[in-house]
């Protein structure tokens, strides 16, 4: 099996990592939620040596995920878990969790039980950072998002890019309060929430 490869990680990885040098500079353990290839995990997680980088995604993800982690030997990856959200969250004390281009890919009801759920793994004062495509105030920010939520819904009427407010409404309701909501290129955003 050859390592999973997806071109837009290459391209949005240094953005993020800006991001979360600086957020999760005093963070310990992170839960990564949808890591999908694997690629962003052993980029973060070499460049922050300081944290535990957890990567977890569906069992069909795992394998490639493994080959990632494998290859890049880093001591900060721990094995990833398989991790539905829809079978609740790890109990756990991570005090920050990522997502990446993961919310309009799930199902809202998806989207609504992994907000139920995150009270569960995470640390009194944990952050909550969540990059991708948002809508806000009920409309698309580019011609381009809404081309790609088209798309992504005549695939799956399930899918789509969320509204900001609607995301932020469910993390209010976990517990969350939002501390920054950044422009990011290509027309996406990275969204951190502190808990408490
Ligand atoms: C577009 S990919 C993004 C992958 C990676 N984070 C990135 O930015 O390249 C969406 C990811 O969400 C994951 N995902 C979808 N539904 C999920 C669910 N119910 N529970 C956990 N992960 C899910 C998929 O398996 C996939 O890895």
């Amino acid at each position: 099996m050859e390592k999973p490869f997806a071109p837009a990680c290459e391209r949005n990885r240094e953005p993020i990592l800006a991001l979360l040098s600086e957020r999760f500079a005093d963070r310990r353990r992170v839960l990564e939620i949808g890591s999908g290839t694997g690629q962003h995990a052993v980029h973060f997680a070499a460049a922050l040596p300081h944290l535990v980088w957890q990567c977890s995604d569906v069992a069909a993800h795992l394998p490639g995920i493994r080959l990632w982690l494998d290859e890049a030997g880093l001591s900060n990856t721990p094995a990833p878990l398989q991790l539905d959200v829809n079978d609740g969250l790890p109990r756990g004390d991570y005090d920050a969790v990522f997502s990446a281009n993961t919310l309009h890919i799930m199902a809202w009801r998806e989207v609504e039980r992994l907000f139920e759920a995150l009270p569960e793994t995470m640390s009194p004062d944990g952050l909550l950072v969540v990059y991708g495509p948002f809508n806000r105030d009920g409309r698309f920010t580019s011609a381009s998002n809404a081309a790609f939520d088209a798309a992504l819904r005549a695939g799956d009427p399930q899918r789509g890019i969320r509204d900001l407010e609607a995301v932020d409404a469910l993390a209010r309701g976990a517990g969350l309060s939002l501390l920054e909501d950044r422009e990011m290129p290509a027309n996406n955003r990275c969204v951190s929430w502190r808990r408490g």
